[in-house]
């Protein structure tokens, strides 16, 4: 098995797309695959049923959706973040108007951290959904924010890698980063509260049903059921996918700009090179999905596989999977954790069965 991260020659670069029109707003794709900027929202306006239907679209075909000169309250954010799930708050950050709007100011005395490749709340049970992030000072000509597509990343793997890691699992942590700055008592404290998790290494999209690759740099500290060289070997690998320049977007920031990201498709990158000026941006994540809100987006994009490929193995597995989906409360999560890892809670019967399927179906050579 070769691991080497570029290979030059052609990328396979697909974007799921419901082929619908965007009535309530012009879209601008930023590149091929990843990024659209939608023109013509006011997001201090009324978000009426309609206009949340197109944007969870948009959402799902472009994975990082941008907004300029937005004038919002943090209380819109917050509402702007139920468009797709309950707002939550960072067990890290320091909080803005309210516990769950993380203010990150950052300045010549707190420098910016966030310039690596990761998955935004990886190390939790339930990873983040997604995030809607607002910037308030920008920094002249800097401070700019990447994400990369990693279901373009899992894509363009070779395909006895993409064999080998489908089974797999890694355990992810918040220690090695976090925890180091963190005063012992507290790190201690939260110990008990975030212990190690375990995440598949490939995850499915439940929205567009792609496969993305899940591991990131932070937080993903080892691959579970292989030997140790060989496991942290792979993990470097698959760690520097989100590096590949055909599957990212780079945003340029100006106050009133605002992101909107599918935390299930994307890795980002908050580009530092603006110390020692001063950046603040204020960013609500999202937990969950609400209760059938993705539900008629999902749909239409399954049904755009299907009339792409209707013979192909990967739309027989997607129909299987989607069947499986409609369960309303169904979300993108692991609820196998390792022994003495965190506890998922509530509806994970529910997560289990949905994981438990499309995790185990069948893979057919050339369906990918
Ligand atoms: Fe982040």
């Amino acid at each position: 098995m070769e691991l080497k991260l570029i290979r030059g020659g052609v990328r396979e670069l697909n974007r799921t797309s419901s082929g619908e029109p965007y009535p309530r707003f012009e879209v601008r794709p930023s590149t091929p695959v990843i990024g659209a900027e939608l023109r013509g929202v006011d997001l201090a306006a009324e978000l009426d049923d309609e206009l949340r239907a197109e944007l969870r679209r948009a959402l799902l075909e472009f994975k990082v959706i941008f907004f300029r000169d937005q004038e919002i309250t943090s209380t819109r954010q917050l509402e702007i973040a139920r468009i797709w799930g309950e707002p939550e708050a960072n067990p890290f950050f320091p909080t803005g108007d309210e516990v769950r709007i993380s203010r990150l100011a950052k300045d010549g005395q707190m420098f910016g951290m966030e310039n690596v490749w990761h998955s935004d709340h990886s190390f939790l049970a339930k990873p983040a959904r997604g995030a809607v992030l607002r910037a308030a000072e920008v920094p002249d000509n800097a401070g700019d924010t990447m994400w990369a597509d990693m279901a373009a990343a899992y894509d363009n793997l070779p395909e006895d890698v993409q064999a080998l890691i489908d089974g797999l699992e890694a355990e992810h942590d918040w220690i090695s980063t976090w925890g180091r700055i963190l005063p012992d008592d507290k790190r201690d404290a939260l110990r008990e509260e975030l212990p190690t998790v375990v995440h598949p290494v490939v995850k499915v999209h439940p929205g567009t049903g792609r496969r993305t690759l899940y591991v990131n740099e932070p937080f993903t500290d080892r691959i579970l059921g292989l030997p140790e060289a060989e496991g942290q070997a792979l993990l470097e690998y698959l760690r520097l996918q989100a590096r590949v320049p055909e599957y990212q977007v780079r945003f340029r920031w100006a106050p009133g700009s605002v992101a909107i990201w599918d935390n299930w498709a994307v890795q980002h990158y908050a580009i530092n090179d603006y110390y020692p000026s001063r950046r603040v941006m204020e960013r609500v994540a999202i937990l969950r999905v609400t209760a059938g809100t993705d539900h008629h987006s999902d749909h239409r994009a399954v049904r755009n596989i299907r009339r792409r490929s209707p013979r192909s193995p990967a739309a027989g597995r997607l129909r299987g999977r989607f069947r499986m989906r409609r369960q309303p409360h169904a979300v993108w999560d692991s609820a196998r954790t390792a022994a003495g890892s965190q506890r998922s809670s509530g509806e994970d019967s529910r997560d289990a069965v949905y994981w438990s399927y499309i995790s185990h179906g069948s893979r057919s050579p050339g369906g990918r």
